[in-house]
């Protein structure tokens, strides 16, 4: 439970960071799925929840720099609530509950927000992505829905990165909870990777640990045999020994903090050599990163360490040629690495991406690279203590792609195409962690989950010997 002093000491911040106006938050209302009584599980927005944690819908949140206020718009329930819902902690109370004594009815807000406009007053708003906060915000403020992203306020955007960038020891020990149920979640998906196993089968059982320990999944599972596809959502296959399993899952706590970890895993539970050579190429990738992880480095620096890391063992593979330093400044390692090393992770999978990736991974010192691959970079900048990412690095056979770059003549002096063709059939494989940078380094979250070759073998084999007792599957 976060004590209420943090969520004051954050508002205040905020009224510090933006000098003057007043900032509007909107929490997120109920979403229907088939039919209007029929919601999708619910989930407060992350910046709400982080200045006024109040994790109920129906709220919308004010706070006035100018009359240095903080006032939460709610409405208590009504009997006809009760009957369905059960009686409700009141608006009053809940407010109290991080340090805000000013409420009024929800309705009052439009009030509010049009004698703010009538004296010409600066309302800061972040940049809606959910469209019934669209609609609210475009009829409270007389913009188009279509031009709120472009209205939305650079100095409240700013504001809310400096001050949700840098973790404090509530949110780190959230995060660290919630990296302990991806360890459970993930050890209990590799041990069932298994011949004639659905990848449903085993996505299911991992979301339920999520759902049974914490919050839901931190985003829908990513989970397949065909892990050349980055994000691949699609569960239909059935186990075959031979093939490999990226497993790329997390889940959130109850107060909406994020994990995010990805295992690449044999079905069956035994390596075979070819798979062995590039798993230990990618695992040196993430080592090394994480080895060298500490405030003041940039994050673009260490994507392309993993990027030469991952060349120079592609090229002991026969799979890359050529200097390994030209190799990478020509960007032929993103035929197997089309992604970015990782991202900035919070209350928001990818923390804050909803307000602008550029202003979180980005600032003035690195703008964003427009190459193939390298342009994908979620986060480029200079660590500072406190922050808390991923490091995920991965190396993938997408036959599509590798027939775009051979055909057209990429990259051919680095690039040992006959060799990359037998690969078709390889898949993908990440690994990835969640990392706290710390005053001194770093610190990987969480307990271990397994990583190297010997430790996925162990625990899948003993696994394996278990679940062949009778009685178990
Ligand atoms: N691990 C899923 C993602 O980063 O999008």
């Amino acid at each position: 439970m976060i004590p209420k002093e943090v969520y004051v000491r954050r508002r205040q911040q905020l009224k510090k960071e933006l000098g003057s106006g007043l900032a509007l938050f909107p929490g997120n209302q109920e979403v229907s799925y088939n039919y209007p009584a029929n919601t999708y599980s619910y989930r407060q927005d992350s910046h709400f929840l982080y200045f006024f944690g109040l994790t109920h819908p129906g709220f919308a949140g004010i706070i006035d720099v100018d009359e240095d206020k903080d006032i939460v718009f709610g409405n208590d329930v009504d009997i006809e609530d009760i009957i369905w819902m059960g009686s409700q902690p009141s608006v009053a109370d809940q407010a109290a509950s991080t340090g805000i004594t000013t409420i009024a009815p929800y309705a009052a807000l439009t009030g509010v927000l049009a004698s703010a406009l009538n004296k010409g007053r600066k309302i800061h708003f972040l940049p809606p992505y959910r469209g019934e906060t669209q609609i609210e915000l475009s009829q409270w403020l007389g913009i188009p829905v279509g031009e709120l992203r472009g209205k939305a306020s650079v100095e409240l955007i700013r504001a809310v990165v400096r001050l949700k960038e840098i973790k404090d020891d509530y949110e780190i020990a959230e995060m660290e909870k919630a990296t302990d149920i991806a360890c459970l979640m993930h050890t209990t998906g590799m041990k069932m990777c298994l011949p004639g196993i659905k990848e449903q089968e085993i996505a299911g059982t991992m979301e339920g640990i999520a759902l049974a320990l914490a919050g839901p999944v931190s985003f829908p599972i990513i989970l397949s045999m065909d892990g050349q596809t980055l994000h691949n959502h699609y569960h239909g296959n059935i186990l075959k020994e031979g093939r490999m399993v990226v497993i790329d899952a997390g889940c959130e706590t109850l107060t909406g903090y994020s994990s995010d970890i990805t295992r690449t895993v044999p079905v069956g539970g035994r390596f075979n050599s070819r798979q062995k050579e590039v798993y230990e190429a990618v695992l040196m990738a993430n080592m090394e990163v994480i080895k060298k992880l500490k405030p003041g480095i940039r994050y673009f620096d260490m994507h392309m360490l993993a990027a030469r890391t991952l060349t120079t063992a592609l090229k002991e593979i026969g799979l890359m040629k050529g200097d390994v330093d030209e190799a990478v400044a020509a960007g032929a390692h993103t035929l197997f690495l089309p992604h970015g090393l990782g991202h900035m992770l919070g209350m928001d999978v990818h923390d804050m991406e909803g307000i602008g990736e550029n202003y979180v991974g980005y600032d003035e010192t690195i703008q964003r690279a427009s190459a193939f691959g390298t342009a994908y970079l979620r986060l480029a900048r200079e660590l500072k203590t406190g922050f808390t990412l991923t490091v995920e690095p991965g190396c993938y056979f997408i036959p599509a792609l590798i027939d775009q770059f051979r055909s057209e003549g990429k990259f051919t002096d680095f690039i040992n195409y006959d060799k990359v063709e037998s690969y078709k059939d390889f898949g993908g494989i990440r690994i990835e962690d969640d990392v706290l940078i710390t005053a001194d380094g770093h610190k990987v979250l969480g307990k271990p989950i397994p990583k190297t070759i010997a430790e996925i073998e162990k625990t899948m084999t003993e696994a394996r010997e278990w679940i062949k007792m009778p009685g178990i599957i």
